[in-house]
């Protein structure tokens, strides 16, 4: 992993700005879930705007031109529109010529998601240099009358780019894990605009078009999956949690990530949290936080990194990487 890059709104909505909306408070807000406050796109910005900026930026750290790319991936629930794919958007913008581009949608697991697969593509020599983006702008899709979901979900984007290099010496991606169970589906769900339920004026009337969630049921499961998922690929890597210097964890809520810190033995130094400024930004949760370690100087050579994420799907994933 050569680069990192972030990029977030300018925008922030506080707890306080929140209690205006819905019947709820900054302290409910902060002890139930460890958010503060988030950032939101302005009407006029697109989830793309902000993948660019962080992809350029991961690109400036990695030192290589976006015309060396030979994949990209990007992974969002929230695309600029359904077709054609917002990979193929960015890609143009950037000036990523040579690259195939795609987007991924596995919920919040999605960077999991996709680092996973680029880590295939690397692996066996098809790519050379891949751009894994995680992105979205889900205050679009958020009805503000919904305490238990606008507190929740903000916008941003982060952005990775991996490089196959013969002297890594161990050093990338070690082990990673996907999973998925299609039978909790309805867990977490934007039911409108597909074509079960196509955008009419009905669908819209319904509410279709917002997140809907089980939160109290997905917080219970999060747990146990992500615990599990991260045994799953240290067992892979051959080493343990005491052997992981930074867990990144998707930030979800504060409490999911105390409580599988907490199970794995991970002491809180080495739990990288940022939700209290972010909220959460499902795929793009990950990389923003990533960049923001590594831009600060907390992840050194040789490191070992572990990123955790679960979301709608449902979908979890892990993966281990040596920096
Ligand atoms: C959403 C979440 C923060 C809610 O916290 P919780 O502790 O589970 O709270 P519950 O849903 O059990 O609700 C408890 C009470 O708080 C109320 N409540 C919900 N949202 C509230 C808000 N914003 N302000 C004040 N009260 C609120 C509920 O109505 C409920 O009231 P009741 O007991 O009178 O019915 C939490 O469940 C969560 O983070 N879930 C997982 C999210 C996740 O990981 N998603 C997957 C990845 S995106």
């Amino acid at each position: 992993m050569t680069g990192t890059g972030g990029s977030l709104p300018e925008k922030i909505l506080t707890n306080r700005d929140l209690e205006k909306l819905v019947e709820t408070s900054d302290e409910w807000i902060t002890t139930r879930t460890g958010i503060r406050e988030r950032r939101v796109a302005r009407p006029d910005e697109t989830m793309s705007k902000f993948a660019v900026q962080a992809s350029v930026r991961a690109l400036e750290m990695a030192k290589l031109p976006a015309a060396s790319i030979d994949l990209m991936i990007c992974a969002t629930v929230t695309p600029d529109m359904p077709i054609p794919a917002t990979a193929c958007l960015i890609q143009n913008r950037i000036g990523a010529a040579r690259a195939a581009a795609f987007d991924l949608s596995a919920g919040c697991s999605g960077f999991i998601y996709a680092l996973s697969v680029a880590h295939q593509f690397v692996r066996t020599g098809t790519y050379r240099n891949i751009l894994v983006i995680g992105a979205e702008v889900l205050t679009r899709y958020l009805d503000w009358t919904d305490r238990t979901t606008c507190i929740l979900f903000a916008d941003g984007a982060g952005a990775v780019v991996l490089s196959a290099d013969p002297e890594a010496e161990g050093r990338g991606i070690i082990a990673s894990a996907i999973h998925t169970d299609g039978s909790m589906a309805d867990f977490i769900t934007l039911p409108g605009g597909g074509t079960l339920h196509p955008p009419t004026e009905e669908s819209v009337k319904q509410g279709l078009h917002f997140i809907r969630m089980k939160g109290n049921e997905t917080f219970k499961l999060a747990v146990r999956s992500i615990e599990d998922v991260c045994r799953e690929v240290l067992g892979a890597a051959g080493i343990g949690p005491d052997d992981i210097d930074l867990f990144v964890p998707h930030q979800a809520n504060a409490r999911i990530i105390d409580a599988v810190g907490n199970r794995l033995g991970i002491p809180k130094e080495k739990v990288y949290l940022n939700i209290d400024r972010t909220g959460n930004t499902s795929s793009a949760s990950i990389p923003i936080a990533l960049d923001e370690a590594n831009r600060k100087g907390l992840v050194k050579r040789g490191d070992r990194i572990l990123f955790a994420a679960f979301g709608a799907g449902l979908t979890w994933g892990a993966s281990v990487l040596r920096w």
